[in-house]
């Protein structure tokens, strides 16, 4: 089959993630035939610096020889098997090698199979420790506003992203949500940099009224994503570690995007030296090759579980790819190149490339804020500076900067008005400047500065 057969059945046929179909009339689907490093390369050859790690999945790169071998290995072993009753080795030296390396006192590995996954699997956690744990009326949760967790209806739940989630509404689960930090548009006047996190006082409030019926508060550190690479201090989860310690109240961390060096160390939470009750991770904990997602858990609440069956304290909560072996080998693969190659240590050089890009991008007409954490940047773009007026969104200027950097070669999909950068860590620093210099011309070009 040629490519324009392809298309056609794709389009025919295919419903594709997070999309108005209807775009397809204008701008197709790329197809692609494979990748190479941090490029993904079409079926017609063109060649799209992969921006955003393929949705924030990709760490090393596609086609990684050392992540197609673990792969190809596990494969001639064993591809999956039932993950109750039975077990493997990646699986085992997944969770011990995860025990060792998250923050302190997650010892227990709950596998799931994505990030929502395992969002909803924390959360029914949460809820069911609570009630065998003598205290039945904390079945709450709080999220603050924007926060993003997945679309299922547990994770939706406690998202906030009205977009995805207003028509929804009507199927979702009451909870509580919170105003949370917004940096760029800080309505104390303030900076992320120098501030107290004073936004704080909305969550803490919340906490200090209902905590005899909140479980749990559920937050993305440091950065929330698909808010559009919100940025806020550490010292935030500092005060809200401390508060859920206050208020018997569990703190689940969603390092689902940010996990696995994204922010400049394996973990966010390590910025601000605290760990979680119940850590999510996904997305990069395979490389980005296969859907895999785990719960860390503290002893504690892994206790509250554990008990003879009749008691039925289980934790009773399954999927039919649990644990997949193939994902788990890659998961281990992945933490040992982390080790091998020494990927963290050679992140600063790199996050400096982006860091001396700021003033450059902050000086065009319509660049309200560069905001950087570790190896993710965003460049909001706004009507008017004064102000910080945004761009309507029915004019949908992130789209156009995004047609114009594919047109040039990379791979920028926009999060609305805010253009962002979450590359493979492995990028090089000529990769970086071309992907800044793409997106510099075309941000240039859409808004006519
Ligand atoms: C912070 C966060 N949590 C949860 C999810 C959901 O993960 P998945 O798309 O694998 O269900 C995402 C996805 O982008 C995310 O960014």
């Amino acid at each position: 089959m040629d490519q324009q057969q392809l298309l056609e059945l794709d389009r025919r046929h295919v419903w594709h993630p997070c999309t108005q179909q209807k775009d397809h009339e204008t701008l197709p689907p790329i197809l692609i035939e494979r990748g190479e490093g941090v490029y993904l390369v079409a079926a017609d050859g063109k060649r799209y610096l992969d921006g955003v790690s393929s949705w924030w999945v990709n760490l090393f790169g596609h086609n990684h020889p050392r992540l197609n071998a673990a792969l190809q290995r596990q494969a001639e072993r064993v591809a999956h098997h039932i993950f109750a009753g039975f077990t493997h080795q990646p699986a085992i030296e997944l969770a011990a090698r995860l025990a060792e390396k998250a923050p302190a006192g997650l010892n227990r590995t709950f596998f799931a199979d994505n990030g929502s996954s395992a969002v909803e699997a924390a959360l029914k956690m949460s809820f069911q420790y609570w009630q065998q744990s003598g205290r039945p009326a904390k079945k709450r949760f709080v999220s603050i506003t924007e926060a993003y967790h997945g679309e299922t209806v547990g994770a939706l739940s406690v998202s906030g992203c009205d977009l995805y989630r207003q028509v929804y509404q009507p199927m979702l689960m009451q909870g509580f949500q919170v105003q949370g930090p917004d940096c760029f548009r800080c309505p104390y006047g303030l900076h992320r940099d120098s501030c107290h996190a004073e936004c704080f006082e909305h969550l803490q409030r919340t906490v200090e009224t209902h905590h005899h019926e909140i479980a749990a508060v559920i937050i993305e550190p440091l950065v929330q994503c698909a808010a559009g690479m919100r940025i806020y201090p550490p010292l935030y989860l500092q005060k809200l570690r401390d508060l859920c310690d206050r208020y018997e109240t569990h703190y689940i961390a969603d390092e689902i995007a940010v996990g696995f060096g994204r922010t400049g160390m394996l973990f966010a939470n390590e910025h601000a030296e605290v760990a979680p009750d119940l850590l999510c991770l996904s997305k990069g904990i395979t490389g980005g090759y296969m859907p895999l997602s785990v719960v860390l858990s503290t002893d504690n609440i892994y206790q509250a579980f554990y008990d003879d069956y009749c008691s039925l304290k289980a934790f009773l909560h399954s999927h039919s790819y649990s644990g997949n072996p193939l994902g788990c080998a890659l998961a281990v693969e992945t933490l040992q190149i982390f080790e091998d190659e020494m990927i963290l240590e050679q992140l600063p050089q790199k996050m400096l490339i982006l860091e001396e890009n700021v003033d450059r991008f902050e000086g065009l007409e319509h660049v309200g804020e560069m905001r950087r954490c570790g190896m993710v940047a965003a460049i909001e773009l706004v009507e008017r500076k004064d102000g910080k007026v945004p761009y309507p969104w029915q004019q949908r200027k992130g789209r156009e900067v995004y047609q114009l950097a594919l047109e040039r070669g990379a791979l920028l999909r926009p999060l609305g008005n805010v253009i962002y950068f979450m590359p493979p860590l492995t990028i090089d620093e000529h990769e970086i400047h071309q992907l800044l210099d793409i997106a510099y011309d075309s941000i240039r070009l859409a808004t006519g500065a």
